[in-house]
């Protein structure tokens, strides 16, 4: 029987994903789940083969100079893979893959419920409840109907267009902006905006879906918010880095900015205190992706690329 490759898998995956990959592979897994400082993780690389990693774990240039000569393939569990410098990868003729599409759904709904944990004021909801109820009355925790507003996505990619599909059933008009116009079809009815400034004075709620790249850092900054409307809300499942946090927690805290809803932060875990002191932010821990199902396709995912790269064909999702 043929030697089978020797692959490190950084964090502790969903169960199916692991028995998998133990099957097919000489894996060394991380069950106790404690994320790997570089040092460590260059350490453990030493006679694999490739290398399954997730946004935790940092594969910048200096880590990638780092590994060992074993290292041919890193394929990354998520979407996103600014944690993976490709550049540096490529010259050391690694090759990299991520797990596109099969996220989209899961979240796009966190999109929602972010949308509307902020919009129905649930975080003040949940402390009225806990701190001691006195009833129901006319006026209390009035919060924002979402039905015949306006939604502004920035990123119209798969993400931002399950958002869309979601937000058209709960009535409300889809704006975007995007690097490019999409075609008609994937448009489905929703206005352009060519400028992200035109985008942001359109929407009564702004979503953020585009990767963090160094053009979007702070593309939500104390100028872009002024745009907003009034009475605004804006919604995060990107990466938090697309936000200043100084400016979106000053804009909440005097109300320029209605609510927010964040599922993703600048430095997470360690997230800004001063959410902690804004009533209006409806915040979650990185849940977009969170459902075992999604989080199993995910690992399948990275698991069929590592196996056509060792088969010697494209991987499906390669992007270095
Ligand atoms: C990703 O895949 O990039 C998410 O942020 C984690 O699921």
């Amino acid at each position: 029987m043929p030697e089978k490759n020797k692959i490190l898998i950084t964090r502790n995956l969903p169960d199916d994903v692991i028995a998998r990959a133990c099957a097919d592979y000489d894996a060394e897994t991380n069950t106790d789940d404690a994320p790997y400082g570089a040092d460590q993780m260059i350490g453990l690389c030493q006679g694999k083969d490739a290398l399954l990693c997730t946004i935790t774990n940092d594969v910048g240039a200096d880590v990638i100079a780092r590994l060992p000569d074993s290292i041919r393939a890193i394929a990354t569990f998520s979407v996103g893979f600014e944690h993976i410098d490709l550049d540096a990868a490529k010259e050391r003729n690694i090759v990299v893959t991520n797990t596109p599409g099969v996220l989209t759904e899961a979240t796009a709904d966190i999109a929602l419920l972010c949308l509307l944990g902020a919009a129905r004021r649930v975080t003040e909801s949940q402390a009225t409840l806990r701190e001691g109820w006195t009833g129901w009355t006319p006026t209390q925790l009035m919060g924002i109907e979402v039905t015949g507003k306006r939604l502004g996505l920035v990123g119209m990619g798969d993400i931002g267009r399950a958002t869309a599909r979601r937000a058209r059933a709960f009535g409300m008009d889809i704006h975007y902006h995007n690097r490019n116009r999409l075609d008609a079809t994937l448009e489905d009815g929703a206005v352009f905006h060519e400028r992200l400034e035109d985008l942001l004075a359109n929407s009564d709620f702004l979503s953020l879906h585009c990767p963090l790249t160094p053009d979007t850092r702070h593309l939500l900054n104390a100028k872009t918010i002024d745009l907003l409307p009034d009475n605004a809300v804006v919604i995060n499942t990107a990466r938090g880095p697309v936000v200043d946090d100084e400016a979106l927690i000053t804009a909440l805290k005097s109300g320029r900015v209605a609510a927010a809803g964040l599922d993703v932060f600048d430095g997470e875990p360690n997230i800004n205190p001063g959410y902690f002191d804004c009533p209006t932010a409806f915040l979650l821990p990185h849940l977009g992706s969170a459902t075992v199902e999604t989080r199993t396709a995910m690992g399948m995912t990275a698991l069929d690329n590592l196996d056509a790269f060792f088969a010697g064909t494209e991987p499906p999702n390669r992007i270095a």
